[in-house]
């Protein structure tokens, strides 16, 4: 499990502190599945259904992919896609020898950024995993039939072949389409919206190919989400939710999550659509944006320690690095950093974080830290069970539906009328 440490918000809260009652109640209607949304919470049994049904498929998946190609082209966007990224760019930044490129596209409009894919991938021998529960969804719509065309071009009668479905398991124009071309198709199910479902098919089969060990990642899930039962302000998840319900309740309306890690960038783009999507609205929410440490400190920073006081930061730290680096000596010490010489990189840059966190406490900056243990498929998997349980316990504890998303609607609405679609109003 992750661990939360409150102690730098502490100095924020009231004398009551966070709110453990409604948390504890929060948990019971989301476990009861007897509040708003229950249809859509079938993601905290996920990880052992996939275990029980899609898994070996998504393994074989994978690993025909991974024999004959160089890329993978996935083709989703929101839900269907931050996960996987996030994954990828956190535990496999770099691809092995034995890798294929995982390509990520259908996940805007740009068509420079089309273009620069193509181009990247040029004549790669590849295949695509489409994904969309709704399987109308305009943005991958269009980038897939782009590249059905190209897979048509390059193997002819076998470009079917080459071609794996993630979609609703009965309804839609993908499972149609799927089901016309005799693609293999991997299930969103009914019971998971789309930014609850990286640890289904949606992520789980891009994950694979890109050499993460998946079952790994679901046996971690399993037991991470058993322990995350737990009914107690011991609980992580109460910590973080009532936490920031507390802050947001004293004027704190938009939290930072922060990683001193590079490659955790788009995981912090995954929490931001899990926590955007779920609590904004009935015109409440906290706003969630991200920042990279220490990067951001050179950009972000001023604004952070300075700002106008309505920030609250969590930070993601992982215990252990990956790789050691010792900073060396140098004879003339011409750059005056020997003060530093002899100690490992990571130690000084825990250092630099501990810095950071007392200037934006000592600025007026509640902090809350995060603690996991290491940036592998289980620390994945413990950050992605603990952000959707305390999400949705965050959620209910704000009093909204944290897993419908009706304002989304609004632009598509404008769009399909702008365009000409047939029928829109
Ligand atoms: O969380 C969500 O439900 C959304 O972000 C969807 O995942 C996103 O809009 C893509 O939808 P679809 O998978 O239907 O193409």
């Amino acid at each position: 499990m992750v661990k939360v440490e409150l102690s730098g918000a502490a100095g924020f809260f009231t004398a009551a502190g966070p709110d453990y009652a409604l948390a504890a109640l929060a948990h019971k209607t989301l476990s009861e599945r007897s509040g708003l949304g229950a249809d859509f919470t079938g993601w905290f049994e996920l990880p052992q259904r996939i275990k029980d049904t899609e898994l070996p498929a998504i393994l074989e998946a994978a690993k025909t992919i991974r024999s004959r190609s160089k890329a993978l082209v996935v083709i989703g966007i929101g839900g269907s896609y931050l996960g996987a990224r996030g994954a990828i760019e956190l535990l496999k930044p770099i691809p092995g020898e034995n890798d294929p490129r995982v390509f990520f596209v259908g996940n805007g409009l740009s068509p420079d950024a089309l273009c620069d894919t193509l181009r990247l991938l040029g004549d790669k021998d590849f295949d695509v995993n489409v994904i969309s529960k709704s399987g109308t969804t305009l943005e991958p719509a269009v980038s897939f039939r782009i590249f059905r065309g190209l897979l048509e071009k390059k193997y002819g009668d076998k470009a079917d072949e080459h071609i794996f479905a993630t979609t609703d398991a009965r309804r839609g124009v993908l499972k149609s389409l799927a089901d016309a071309h005799g693609w293999p198709c991997f299930v969103v199910p009914d019971d998971v919206g789309g930014r609850f479902s990286v640890l289904s098919a949606v992520g789980l089969l891009p994950m694979a190919v890109a050499g993460i060990d998946v079952q790994k990642v679901i046996d971690a899930a399993i037991a991470e989400f058993k322990a995350l039962d737990l009914r107690s302000p011991e609980n992580p998840a109460w910590q973080y939710a009532a936490a920031r319900q507390h802050l947001y309740n004293k004027g704190y309306g938009v939290e930072i999550l922060g990683c001193y890690e590079p490659s955790f960038r788009f995981m912090a783009e995954w929490w931001k659509q899990l926590y955007g999507e779920s609590e904004g609205k009935d015109h409440k929410g906290i706003f969630p944006a991200s920042v990279e440490f220490t990067a951001d400190l050179h950009s972000m920073g001023q604004y952070i320690q300075q700002g106008p006081r309505m920030l609250m930061e969590s930070i993601v730290r992982f215990d252990k690095c990956r790789d050691t680096l010792p900073f060396p000596e140098s004879e003339d010490n011409a750059d005056g950093l020997n003060y530093i010489a002899g100690r490992d990189l990571s130690e000084i840059c825990e250092v630099a974080a501990d810095a950071v966190k007392q200037a934006h406490i000592d600025g007026g900056v509640p902090n809350i830290v995060i603690r996991v243990p290491r940036r592998d498929e289980e620390g994945f998997a413990a950050l992605v069970c603990f952000f959707e349980i305390a999400c949705a316990i965050s959620g209910y504890m704000s009093g909204v539906n944290p897993f419908d998303q009706p304002g989304v609607e609004a632009y598509k609405k404008n769009m399909f009328r702008m365009l000409g679609k047939p029928g829109a109003v």
